[in-house]
């Protein structure tokens, strides 16, 4: 059985990066529903210590979500942070009181407790993380105070010898609390007694066991976008299945300049049996005239479906379809009523209407770790350090109407910028970078012509889940050079414009 830490999701925004901090230290981790919990089941299930998470919610709202702290505490060793803090502390008779002012932002431990094992390595003055509305105002009974700041008296405590129970009013998991790492690593691995043996290798082994068990002689589809989570997906199960699984690369027209064949002479240098089909004049051709986004993009979902579709049912025996899932997509989150909105699914809809079991080798890695697997089966950089890229492609970044004379300038233009990213080193420093072809045109002058054409918008963000981003401060230099290429070599183009918007309150995105 895999040991693992469970993180009790109480819907943090934060409750992810509890599990990614745990997974970085090599310890399988796996986020439920806090209403999930499998009581009683520790040790069958490999639960070696469980984390509960923050939330949106006051432990006094109507509805708060709530546990049974006492079916669990004693039984391995738990940690609350913030929302989970508050709920333990009142559970066991202490009090929680809305703060005098919201707590929020940089904080310094003034006081540690040097013996307790959760600060082991962490001495006052070490920076904290606080964001919370409410605040415990008295602990629980043989409760003690482990570490306080200047405002925040119970900033963690433990409970009664025995009980092995912790809680931080911090978050440990985020960027700015710079000694949260050591202090999960000390709740994990010093206090847990995780083995780290979760790695990308041991992944492999597993996982490649369990799908040749789970698909036995089967058949399987699997649809490849050239992004890095259907290919390792892909990689991994021809690993475990080899040629009795078929891929299928669907090429809509609208994707960047030469990718079609190149990331199709990757797939076939990998050894995987797969299917390009070239269907982009059914796209150009439904897309004709259509400047709605949202219209574009049901047209594009539509007409992949269909695609897909027809070739996949050339398979007549496949049982299975699969997809490159990963962990973010299927994480139950939480709306603040309790209601439990469910992960999507890539290829909406499919599974159903063709009869297939679905396959998602991938759904309990993180994007980073997708990399890791990707790189430890050998597959090459470039496949797996790409830039995300949208399913419907360069038509989410065509203003306007689509045409493949506008495809085919924004090809250019596009492969001009991140060609350049690379020469320059800086693709690999962004997220995420692309060229946008704008429903505008200007007046600009070359040599002694008057011209009257179209301006272009580069955008490259920087992000680490594409929910928040903000615009790349690329040099001045590189942008005076691809925006110097990109006009003179660009037919059809007299202006290039730098987007300077960060998501929120801007998207990644033009549409
Ligand atoms: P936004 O524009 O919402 O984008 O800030 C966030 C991330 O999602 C990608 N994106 C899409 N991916 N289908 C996709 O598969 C889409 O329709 C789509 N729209 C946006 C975007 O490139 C960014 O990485």
């Amino acid at each position: 059985m895999q040991e693992k830490i469970v993180i009790l999701d109480f819907g943090s925004q934060t409750t992810q990066l509890i599990g990614r901090r745990i997974r970085e230290l090599n310890i399988y981790s796996e986020i439920i529903p806090y209403n999930k919990y499998p009581f009683g089941r520790e040790a069958e299930e490999g639960i070696i210590g469980v984390i509960l998470s923050g939330s949106p919610l006051s432990v006094y709202d109507e509805g708060a979500f709530k546990i049974d702290l006492h079916s669990l505490v004693g039984r391995v060793p738990v940690l609350g942070i913030c929302y989970g803090a508050q709920l333990t502390a009142l559970e066991y008779g202490g009090s929680v009181e809305p703060a005098p002012s919201r707590e929020y932002g940089r904080a310094n431990l003034a006081y540690v407790d040097a013996a307790c094992p959760l600060f082991d390595g962490i001495e006052a003055g070490a920076q904290v993380w606080m964001s919370h509305g409410d605040t415990i105002t008295s602990l629980p009974e043989g409760f003690s105070t482990m570490a306080s700041t200047s405002d925040v008296r119970f900033a963690a405590f433990t409970g009664e010898a025995g009980m092995r129970l912790w809680g931080v009013q911090f978050h440990p998991e985020v960027f700015h609390s710079t000694c949260g790492m050591q202090l999960l690593r000390n709740f994990a691995i010093g206090i847990c007694g995780a083995s780290c043996t979760w790695s990308a290798a041991s992944f492999i082994e597993t996982t490649v066991a369990a799908l040749k068990e789970q698909l036995g002689d089967d058949r399987v589809i699997l649809g490849l976008s050239g992004g890095v989570d259907s290919s390792v997906a892909a990689v991994l199960l021809n690993k475990a299945i080899g040629d009795r699984l078929t891929c299928i690369f669907v090429d809509h027209g609208m994707l960047r300049k030469n990718e079609f064949s190149d990331v199709l002479r990757d797939y076939q240098g990998l050894g995987l049996n797969v299917i390009g089909v070239d269907a982009s004049a059914k796209f150009f051709a439904d897309l004709a005239g259509v400047t709605d986004p949202e219209r574009k993009r049901k047209i594009i979902g539509a007409d992949f479906i269909e695609v897909f579709d027809a070739e996949a049912s050339k398979i007549t025996d496949a049982r299975w379809l699969a997809q490159g899932t990963i962990y973010p997509d299927c994480i139950e989150s939480l709306s603040i009523t309790g209601t439990v909105i469910k992960s999507h699914h890539n290829v909406g809809g499919l599974p159903e209407r063709m009869n297939l079991k679905l396959c998602e080798p991938l759904r309990l890695l993180f994007k980073d770790e997708v990399r890791a697997v990707g790189r430890q089966l050998g597959m090459p950089e470039r496949l797996i350090n790409r830039h995300p890229f949208p399913g419907p492609g360069l038509a989410v970044r065509i203003l306007g109407d689509i045409t493949p004379e506008k495809v085919a300038v924004l090809q250019e233009a596009d492969h001009i910028f991140i060609e350049g990213l690379r020469e320059w080193g800086l693709y690999d420093k962004v997220w995420q970078a692309g060229v946008i072809l704008l429903p505008v045109q200007s007046v600009g002058v070359m040599g002694d012509e008057r011209t009257y054409e179209r301006a272009v918008a580069l955008r490259a963000v920087t992000s680490t889940d594409a929910m928040t981003a903000d615009w790349a401060h690329l040099p001045y230099d590189f942008m005076a050079k691809v925006s110097n290429e990109i006009i003179n070599k660009v037919r059809g183009v007299n202006r290039v414009c730098y987007d300077i918007s960060s998501k929120p309150p801007a998207t990644i995105e033009w549409e």
